[in-house]
């Protein structure tokens, strides 16, 4: 693997992070940090959209500018990305100059291309989707399936582009590849979208839209949200129709839009129509994530229930967000909704990765150094019964990963804890150095740490403080690639003094947590 390009949507910039927002970041980063264990070139993306009525709207209820909204609430992203570990490569804000220019280079491409044409058109647009809704897909109240608000009637004349030019390469193209859209349950969907898709508008009159990108030679209209939006994809790494940057060559296509369900349509239509019309290749996947609730129920402004991800580390006193990472990561299954909740959130990461997981390297090394003053003998290497288990876990972990399946690969992580943590009971290694059997004891002791370090590195893409911590008590190199690792890591010689043993995570409702944050 050469290269891997990856990207997540971009968010609107009306109002500050939820845990929604966070929830498809830390996946997206989960699998950047993941693929920078197989590949040395990894780009990551992600950034805000920032322009469109939705924009321009709550900007004059708070009587500020548009502008003035973005950058304050662009910078909240930004500020929540830095506290959750979510380490990109590059954040675009589509009212960056560079790529304002870009788009209107891309809408000129498809006018000369024919795919654009002017139309006087009456519609439903839902300010919520930044789109016009098809009358069919509306609740039986006439309102958006999605965000349960009437629809405004908007008749004007646009620019329209020629979707349904382009509607049989795109059904073939899902077809032929069946892991274009994963999970695979949802490219049914989207090919019944097909059946009946329309050509779409791809512009808004200044009239009733000033916040956006102009077309060139029409100041009359601004691009469509969806033309700007998506196009940050290729902006972001140096496109312009004219000129390609190297770093375009490199990256593109993408390995992976990271989207959530609700704008799987613009995804996997709309954008391969774009780029078929631009002479591009198409992105190889498009991971469509669930959505998350609140104790059950949808987060909304109205039901006041929204939660921040911020919030969520200020109220459990969490030096880092490694816990809140790995709950969120293993909240659904691949491609399905999952829950917040605190009291779950709580008894779940006390229970993964305290007590399963960091008590067991804790009571591994406190035994070594009990028993043998922190020193790995070199009679204590050998054969390792975990071993077959814990390379098994690695391909089967990168399995997962090359399905976008991270909560699958998460608990097959867990599950080699689990049968660790099992090997320990059953060999109980404070029973045989009460017996006298010293040597047997080191190698249950040798054997589990080499396997934690194997765990060390499967769980760094979820928790990289958590696991950067482990490694260090194991001398291990956490950048170590996966293909290299090997069930025999730990080096023969003095491993680690009393006074160096740390928790490698702390239970979120214990006293030394609570102190620790405190500090
Ligand atoms: N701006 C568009 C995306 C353009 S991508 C070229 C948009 N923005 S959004 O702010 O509404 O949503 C951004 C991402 O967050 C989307 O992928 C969306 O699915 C995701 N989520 C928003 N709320 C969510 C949950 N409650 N749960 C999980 N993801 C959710 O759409």
């Amino acid at each position: 693997m050469e290269k891997y390009y990856l990207t997540t949507a971009i968010d609107y910039v009306n109002g500050a992070p939820h845990i929604g927002h966070a929830y498809e970041k830390i996946l997206t980063d989960i699998i950047a940090r993941h693929y920078s264990q197989r590949c040395d070139d990894v780009y990551f993306l992600t950034g805000t959209d920032e322009h469109g009525i939705k924009i321009q709207k709550t900007a004059a209820a708070k009587d500020i500018t548009p502008k003035e909204l973005c950058d304050e609430n662009s910078r909240k992203f930004k500020d929540a990305w830095k506290a959750l570990d979510i380490d990109y490569t590059k954040f675009i804000r589509t009212t960056d100059d560079y790529h304002e220019k870009a788009v209107q280079h891309i809408f000129k491409k498809l006018v000369e291309k024919g795919d654009i044409y002017k139309h006087s058109y009456e519609g439903l647009y839902c300010t919520g989707c930044e789109c016009f809704l098809n009358p069919k897909d509306l609740t039986e109240d006439g309102l958006c399936p999605t965000h349960l608000k009437k629809p405004e009637v908007v008749s004007e004349e646009n620019y329209f582009f020629k979707l349904t030019k382009y509607k049989d390469a795109i059904v073939k193209h899902i077809k032929e590849h069946p892991d274009f859209i994963l999970p695979q349950f949802r490219a049914n969907e989207v090919l019944n979208q097909l059946e009946d898709i329309q050509d779409i508008s791809v512009s808004r009159s200044k009239s009733n839209v000033q916040w956006g990108i102009d077309v060139l030679d029409d100041s009359e209209q601004s691009i469509y949200v969806w033309i700007d939006a998506l196009s940050n994809y290729v902006t972001a790494i140096g496109y312009d129709t004219e000129n390609q940057s190297d770093d375009f060559k490199k990256y593109w296509p993408a390995d992976v839009h990271v989207i959530g369900k609700d704008i799987l349509k613009f995804h996997s239509i709309y954008w391969p129509a774009f780029l078929l019309a631009l002479d591009l290749p198409l992105p190889k996947h498009i991971f469509a994530h669930g959505w998350i609730t609140i104790d059950e129920s949808k987060m909304s402004k109205s039901l006041g229930n929204v939660i921040s991800p911020t919030s969520v580390m200020e109220n459990f006193n969490m030096e880092n967000a490694d816990a809140f990472r790995y709950y969120m990561a293993t909240s659904a299954p691949c491609g399905r909704d999952g829950n917040y909740s605190d009291d779950d959130f709580k008894e779940k990461v006390n229970a993964h990765l305290a007590n399963s997981m960091g008590n067991l390297l804790n009571r591994t090394l406190s035994m070594l150094v009990k028993y043998f003053d922190g020193e790995v003998k070199s009679e204590f290497k050998g054969d390792n019964p975990l071993a077959k288990k814990a390379l098994n876990t690695i391909s089967i972990v990168k399995n997962h990963f090359d399905n976008f399946e991270i909560s699958e690969a998460g608990f097959e992580i867990i599950s080699l804890v689990d049968s660790t943590n099992k090997y320990v009971q059953d060999t109980a290694p404070w029973t045989l150095a009460k017996e006298g059997k010293m040597s047997e004891c080191g190698k249950v002791l040798t054997n589990v740490l080499d396997i934690m370090c194997i765990i060390a590195s499967l769980i760094y893409p979820y928790c990289p403080n958590i696991a950067r911590s482990m490694a260090s008590q194991l001398s291990f190199n956490i950048n170590t690639k996966l293909d290299d690792l090997t069930s025999d890591s730990i080096k023969v010689g003095k491993l680690i003094e009393k006074e160096n043993i740390k928790p490698v995570f702390l239970r979120l409702d214990s006293e030394l947590a609570d102190k620790s944050a405190k500090k």
